[in-house]
């Protein structure tokens, strides 16, 4: 298993802001945002990268620049919050969005939109905060790699174990990386401690 768990101290401030039920939309929102940046500063981290060279003012010297585009997909709607800060790091990235949307009862993500760039010369970034069952990670990852995508990154804010065995089995070359490994989920497959829905703490909808 590839799972990879944040281990920072401003990851676990941000974590805890989240989870606190008196975070206001507006704190969320930003919190959500700088987390993002440490998880893909983590999941970028072996990015492949070319040798070349650079005029400075005084002199040639070698250097390195990234060797293939990037790609974000954002699972609509929660993923968007991942967004903005994959964008300010890689001004040049190519965005997809895949809508998927879990039944009330069953848990069971359908999908509903999907927009995909190029992405079989890139390395792929799904976004998503919530690895709950894993069933919508694992839907998102198998339309990408229909459209091509070879390299691809799962990022999240907080799993479950469940949501990590899923993924693991159905896509054993995706690494995951979280900010939180969690206990488990409830009866309705909520995340606990979890922070409850997060696309609903996020766009203020109760
Ligand atoms: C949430 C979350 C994930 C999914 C995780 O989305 O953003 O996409 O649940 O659960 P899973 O691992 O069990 O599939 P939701 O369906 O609530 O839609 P939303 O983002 O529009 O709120
Ligand atoms: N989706 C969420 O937003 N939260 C959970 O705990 C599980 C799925």
């Amino acid at each position: 298993m590839s799972l990879n768990v944040l281990d920072h101290p401003l990851a676990q401030h941000l974590v805890a802001l989240l989870r606190d039920v008196e975070t206001e939309p507006g704190a969320f929102r930003i919190a959500a945002d700088k987390l993002t940046s440490l998880l893909v500063w983590e999941a970028t981290r072996d990015l492949p990268m070319v040798e070349g060279t650079v005029q400075t003012p005084l002199e040639i010297t070698p250097a390195f620049r990234l060797a293939k585009p990037i790609a974000a997909i954002p699972i609509l709607r929660a993923g968007l919050g991942m967004l903005e800060s994959v964008t300010t790091l890689f001004p040049d990235v190519r965005v997809g969005y895949i809508g998927l949307e879990r039944n009330h009862s069953t848990a069971i993500a359908s999908s509903y939109y999907r927009k995909l760039p190029r992405v079989d010369d890139c390395v792929s970034l799904c976004l998503d905060p919530m690895l709950a069952t894993g069933g919508s990670a694992s839907q998102a990852i198998s339309l990408l790699k229909e459209v091509g995508a070879t390299q691809i990154k799962m990022v999240c804010v907080v799993a479950a174990p469940e949501g990590v065995a899923r993924l693991t089995a159905d896509h054993p070359d995706v690494p995951i990386f979280s900010a939180a490994l969690d206990r488990g989920l409830n009866d309705h497959k909520y995340i606990l401690p979890g922070l409850g829905d997060f696309g609903d703490r996020l766009y203020g909808t109760f």
